[in-house]
């Protein structure tokens, strides 16, 4: 049996991705661009195993068997076994060569570290974990960015860690729509970023369904992928290369501004945002005219969490700024409201408080992540990570 387990991160898109203009092979209308966030905080974590004596291909999520009848999973697998076979093939350790191997079927179970429901990007880890995962029990090597693509396009970005664009390329077999790195993890070390979960029950539109939508109903679309996106690619990437911040900030915000008028531009309308989501972009505006400088960015997704990047010398001041204004609920006190890295969390002055016209509404958010940039996807060495035991079978299960 050959076993494996990684960890794959989430990532964050600055210049976003929405639009398809191939569905089945995940082929974007525009390139995009993101930050991949620190596994510590945030990560999916998956095992594969893989034997000649299993008799199916099988999958557990979070404790739970799914069906493997999903033809973005069946397309994972099958691509990597496809790449499997044409390479040079060279005996594992157990001197089992990687040609045998390929008629073995896999047990694979996959956990984040995050609640689901949380509404935290979880497709791209878990694709890019998995894809992860089974080139390395299958000895695939080099960029498999394209094979997560066709798990979910925003998974291909969670192969490498640092700041990464996603080429959308020319190609209409999709091999040149590979994710890239621009720098490593390490490049802008002062880099640190907020997640604002926002108290929200209700399930939003989901991305496939909502870029499909927008596709097929938005002339701004076509607009920004073809007039907008290509120049802020190659200004975002200048401002990460000179660690511009003000640059970076600005595009960013911009950028998701954009990427949710293109949703109302759709019709019918879909609005991811909500009255708290808004709340954030003000206290953000109203925290970078006080500074006279900007110094924080907010970003949002297909659902109303706020992503917000900042210095860290500014984490503290931003932190207890929107701590002060958006601060737990009194029905939440059991829970940590603001978690991942410490920070100082002190009462925001005078001066900064009267920078904003509304008073602070508790019970806006769940929680906090702080966190930073981080690595691609990293394999664990020790068998005790793992999420299979050594008869291949799941070690827990709800
Ligand atoms: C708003 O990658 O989840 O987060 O390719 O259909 O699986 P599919 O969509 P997905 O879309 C992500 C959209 C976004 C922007 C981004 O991450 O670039």
């Amino acid at each position: 049996m050959e076993i494996v387990t990684c960890r794959a991160p989430v990532n964050i898109a600055v210049i976003k991705y929405w639009g398809k203009r191939n569905e089945k092979l995940i082929l974007p209308v525009n390139s995009s661009l993101s930050a991949t966030l620190d596994i510590d905080q945030l990560c999916t974590k998956t095992t594969v195993a893989a034997s000649n004596k299993f008799k199916t291909d099988r999958i557990w999520l979070n404790g739970r068997e799914e069906s493997l009848d999903n033809p973005r999973l069946k397309k994972c697998l099958a691509e990597i076994r496809q790449r499997a076979r044409k390479r040079k093939s060279s005996p594992t350790k157990d001197g089992v060569t990687p040609a045998a191997m390929l008629d073995w079927k896999v047990h694979i179970c996959s956990e984040n570290n995050f609640p689901t429901a949380a509404g935290l990007a979880s497709s791209a880890a878990g694709y890019a974990c998995l894809v992860a995962t089974l080139a390395k029990v299958f000895k695939v090597e080099g960029n498999v960015s394209d094979i997560a693509r066709q798990g979910s396009g925003s998974a291909c970005r969670s192969m490498y860690g640092g700041f990464v664009q996603w080429l959308m390329g020319e190609e209409e077999t999709g091999e040149d729509s590979i994710a890239e790195q621009v720098v490593t993890e390490d490049y802008w070390p002062e880099m640190r970023i907020l997640i604002l979960v926002v108290s929200d029950h209700k399930k939003a539109t989901s991305s496939t369904a909502g870029m499909q939508s927008t596709v097929e109903t938005s002339p701004l679309l076509p607009h920004r992928a073809e007039k907008i996106v290509p120049d802020r690619m190659v200004a975002m990437t200048t401002a990460i290369e000179e660690k511009d911040f003000k640059t970076f900030a600005e595009l960013t915000m911009k950028d998701s501004n954009q990427f949710h008028a293109v949703c109302l531009d759709t019709y019918p309308p879909i609005s991811y945002m909500n009255d708290t989501s808004r709340h954030i972009v003000r206290l953000v505006h109203a925290f970078n005219a006080f500074k006279k400088q900007t110094k924080a960015a907010y970003t949002f997704d297909a659902g109303p969490n706020a992503v917000l990047f900042t210095l860290e010398n500014d984490v503290s001041e931003l932190l207890s700024f929107i701590n002060h204004f958006l601060p737990q609920g009194d029905e939440d006190k059991e829970d940590v409201f603001i978690r991942g890295l410490p920070a100082d969390i002190h009462t925001p002055s005078k001066e900064l408080q009267s920078a904003v016209t509304f008073d602070p509404i508790p019970n806006s958010l769940r929680y906090i992540i702080h966190t930073k940039v981080g690595p691609g996807p990293v394999t664990a060495e020790d068998p005790e990570l793992g999420l299979i035991d050594s008869n291949g079978q799941p070690k827990s299960l709800k």
